[in-house]
């Protein structure tokens, strides 16, 4: 599976890049305002430091604005994955970029209605948000099983990459039902390192050592 960072902060996709596990990252319009930087200048910076697909998204909501934007956001390195909303202009956006090779995440996927819809005008990926859906009483991973076993059945290309990450269980479950990616915060990446055990274990391991004089 793929670990993706969801943030436009430079200084936490550097740190997360120098374990040498980041496969992308993926950023969206709110991630990027909270930067306060020039969004092509700060993507600039980005493909300099993680050679993956870096997620760009839209901002128009119209099939000729989407298209032009996509356009624009996708000439700037080979790398930039354009991120459109799953709307109706949107999905057909998607078909016209994936005839013209440009490579498309479509995002705010909330059923497996949406997922089949984005498979068929045959985007890249396909993001639910898992965490978003927790938060109204919906089981996020749920809808995750339910994409996954649909892929399966028409074999559609479309990568399922898991978003609105909160915690590692997602991660945990993301990976045992096959979701090609996980995109996730800074603090879900640190997580994923932790167990009490670890490092009670190591203290032992260090002071006993300590203890044999060598
Ligand atoms: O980037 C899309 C998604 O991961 C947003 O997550 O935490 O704002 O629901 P969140």
């Amino acid at each position: 599976m793929k670990i993706f960072i969801d943030t436009a902060n430079l200084a936490q996709i550097k740190e997360a890049a120098s374990y040498g596990l980041l496969d992308g990252v993926t950023t969206n319009p709110s991630l990027v305002a909270k930067e306060g930087k020039n969004f092509k200048q700060l993507l600039q910076e980005i493909v300099e430091i993680v050679d993956g697909p870096i997620s760009a998204e839209v901002v128009a909501t119209d099939y000729n604005g989407i298209i032009k934007e996509a356009n624009e956001l996708a000439k700037i390195h080979e790398n930039i994955v354009v991120k459109v909303p799953l709307i109706k202009d949107g999905i057909k956006a998607v078909k016209k970029l994936t005839e013209e090779d440009i490579k498309t995440n479509v995002t705010l996927c909330f059923s497996a209605s949406q997922a089949i819809l984005a498979a068929k005008a045959g985007a890249t990926y396909i993001s639910p948000f898992v965490g978003r859906l927790d938060d109204i009483s919906f089981n996020g991973m749920d809808l995750i099983k339910q994409i996954v076993e649909i892929y399966k059945n028409y074999n559609y290309k479309t990568q399922i990459l898991v978003a609105s990450i909160r915690h590692p269980l997602h991660v945990v479950e993301a990976a045992l039902m096959g979701a090609h990616v996980c995109t996730m915060p800074f603090d879900v990446i640190e997580k994923l390192f932790n167990h009490p055990l670890t490092s009670i274990g190591l203290e032992k391991f260090l002071k006993d050592w300590e203890k044999s004089n060598q």
